[in-house]
């Protein structure tokens, strides 16, 4: 999956020839799984038309400060747009943009959104090979770059003067490829081993019949695909469930009972660097697992049942530099229960659920957390979606935790 899929691109226009290309371009973002809005310079519409990169975004695309055709039309919203955008690529960049960019001369929409944007601004300039060795753009462009922008350098090439030199703007896969492996080498975790359990587990009973518990895995697989995202490579075990991980960079080992989980995590622990254990497991299983369907009697069934191993505490009991994360779901004295637990299991912070909560616990899209530490902060958060509080326990691992 590309790291553009989700993201919310800002691509600006401005008037080169090279603006035909912006066609192809929006298509490969939106190929990428990108979110497209086109902003233009006034003038860029003699290169491209509007209704062609609207067309191909599927949204509307904005080059002035109210419609020209309607006097009683909204304005249209400069700073919205700079902090809707996840990222903000200008291609073309012309040198008049650039300069225009570099000196903060807010003259059309373009610009002013690009003084609003918040994210990181990639330009493509496009202009002739004098016009881009001229000390004036090299000045424009160190200015930029000093501003945090990212230049994506020109190619080498024909250009539309017939000359032959350095100045054409990089082709649209090009665009995207950098961009693709800028923003990849800037995720948090990339280069990281992330290992997370999900999902109930499943204790046989007899060939048709065990015993569960109604976790759906939801907040684990959340927590997988947001780490993934992070540019983690991941190892997902679950039990039984009706999800699937989308990201390729998980790699889905599917267990049923307590001790396949056991093995399974135990085999990806040592080289891994963060372990996040949400699973739901089993405490006790059945001692004797019936060869046959057990029938019914009269009266009364009795099953033994004995303990499982704690696949966490084992994991406490052996880590070396691992960062060692677990879950708690309490019904009652929540506070002392997670923070027993965080100590007796040797853990870096627990994520306590409390089933009081409501919107919290097994089944919904939500959960509402608390964070404990292992030096015995505390940190409540409000109800969220489980992607937002998977998000939550990353940047907070990443953040406080140094990973
Ligand atoms: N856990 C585990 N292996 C087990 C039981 C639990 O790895 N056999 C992990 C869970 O994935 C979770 C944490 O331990 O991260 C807490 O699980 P929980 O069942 O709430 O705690 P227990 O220690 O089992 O205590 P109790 O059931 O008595 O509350």
């Amino acid at each position: 999956m590309s790291v553009l899929s989700g993201k919310k691109v800002l691509l600006g226009v401005t008037a080169g020839i090279a603006a035909y290309k912006t066609a192809f371009l929006v298509r490969i973002l939106v190929k990428k799984g990108a979110e497209v809005r086109v902003v233009m310079t006034p003038s860029a519409k003699d290169f491209v038309t509007p209704l062609t990169l609207s067309t191909l975004s599927k949204n509307e695309v904005l080059s002035t400060f109210t419609s020209e055709e309607d006097e009683n039309a909204q304005w249209n919203n400069h700073v919205e747009l700079g902090l809707w955008a996840d990222l903000f690529i200008i291609a073309p960049a012309t040198a008049n943009s650039l300069s225009k960019m570099a000196q903060g001369t807010s003259d059309n929409l373009l610009i002013a959104t690009y003084l609003s944007a918040k994210s990181p601004v990639y330009f493509a300039p496009a202009m002739d090979l004098d016009m881009y060795k001229h000390p004036s753009t090299v000045e424009t462009f160190e200015k930029l770059q000093s501003y945090g922008n990212i230049l994506i350098p020109a190619a080498h090439g024909e250009l539309a003067s017939g000359l032959v030199g350095e100045g054409r703007m990089a082709e649209p896969e090009a665009i995207v490829d950098f961009v693709e492996k800028d923003l990849a080498s800037k995720l948090p975790l990339r280069n990281k081993k992330v290992l997370i359990t999900a999902g109930p587990t499943y204790e046989a009973i007899d060939p048709v019949r065990f015993l569960g518990n109604h976790s759906s895995g939801k907040m684990g697989y959340a927590i997988a695909e947001a780490a993934a995202g992070m540019g983690a490579s991941v190892i997902l075990v679950s039990g039984p469930t009706s999800l699937h991980a989308e990201d390729p960079n998980i790699q889905l080992v599917h267990v049923r009972s307590a001790a396949e989980m056991y093995e399974a995590v135990h085999k990806e622990f040592k080289q891994c660097d963060i372990a996040i254990l949400s699973a739901a497991v089993a405490d006790y299983r059945p001692a004797i697992i019936a060869d046959q369907k057990i029938k019914k009697h009269e009266g009364t069934l009795t099953i033994q049942l004995e303990k499982t191993q704690d696949i966490l505490a084992s994991l406490g009991a052996m880590k070396k530099d691992q960062i060692l994360v677990g879950f708690a779901l309490e019904t009652e004295n929540e506070l002392e229960n997670a923070k027993s637990k965080l100590q007796k299991k040797n853990l870096d912070l627990i994520v306590l659920n409390s089933l009081n909560d409501p919107g919290a616990g097994f089944g919904g899209d939500t959960n509402k957390v608390t964070f404990i530490t292992s030096n015995n902060k505390v940190i409540p958060f409000e109800v969220k979606s489980k992607a937002a509080v998977a998000d939550d326990l990353l940047q907070y691992i990443i953040n406080e935790l140094h990973v």
